[in-house]
């Protein structure tokens, strides 16, 4: 039965391992160099200590990730964050993104967070059925702002509430 948990460090390579593929072979990630498990360790814990990163584990094995980071650094954008999900090449449409992803807002809306932003390189059907399936709306799309694979790629961005907040909000937790 598969279930979400909160990812530590050890869960690093299981990451790469998920992440690597897109990094490789598409444009739906603008990394060019796949990390290193060190490097992967290392965003999991800044993700936990801020936000949050979720794991999806099928029959004891890491099979999707998603975590949530600072949208931008200036001080009054505090309260929002970005958001992004990768699931195992191959594992699609067997409900592991919509529970990564309501898992992960559960978190972030404990931390005292507001509003989730995602980006997406178009076309991914998958991505923008996902973000539209939890009532993110559209917020716009970049033109041809990424070279990647001998292309230039749009990237789509949408956004979600993840709570209500008094003005003015608390500081985040
Ligand atoms: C995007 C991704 C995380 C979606 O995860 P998933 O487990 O396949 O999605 P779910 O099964 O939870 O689907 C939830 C809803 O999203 C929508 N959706 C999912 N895949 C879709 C597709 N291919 N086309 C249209 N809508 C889709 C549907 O509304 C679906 O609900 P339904 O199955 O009841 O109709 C997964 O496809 C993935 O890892 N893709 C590669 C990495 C990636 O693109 N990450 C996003 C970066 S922006």
């Amino acid at each position: 039965m598969p279930k979400i948990r909160d990812a530590s460090e050890l869960d690093a390579e299981a990451c790469v391992a998920i992440y690597t593929p897109y990094v490789t072979d598409t444009a739906i990630t603008f990394e060019i160099e796949p990390p290193s498990a060190a490097e992967m360790a290392a965003r999991i814990a800044t993700a936990q200590a801020t936000h949050a990163w979720m794991v999806l584990e099928d029959d004891g094995r890491v099979v999707g990730y998603a975590y949530g980071g600072p949208m931008k650094p200036r001080a009054a954008y505090r309260w929002s964050c970005e958001v992004s999900v990768y699931l195992e090449p191959g594992r699609r449409r067997t409900g592991g993104g919509r529970a990564l992803y309501e898992a992960l807002f559960e978190r972030l809306a404990e931390r005292g967070f507001r509003t989730a932003i995602a980006g997406m390189t178009l076309p991914n059907d998958a991505s923008v059925g996902l973000h539209k399936a939890l009532g993110f709306e559209s917020i716009g799309t970049y033109r041809q702002i990424g070279w990647k694979l001998d292309a230039w790629h749009d990237v789509h961005w949408r956004q979600r509430p993840l709570a209500v907040l008094p003005d003015p909000p608390e500081e985040t937790r």
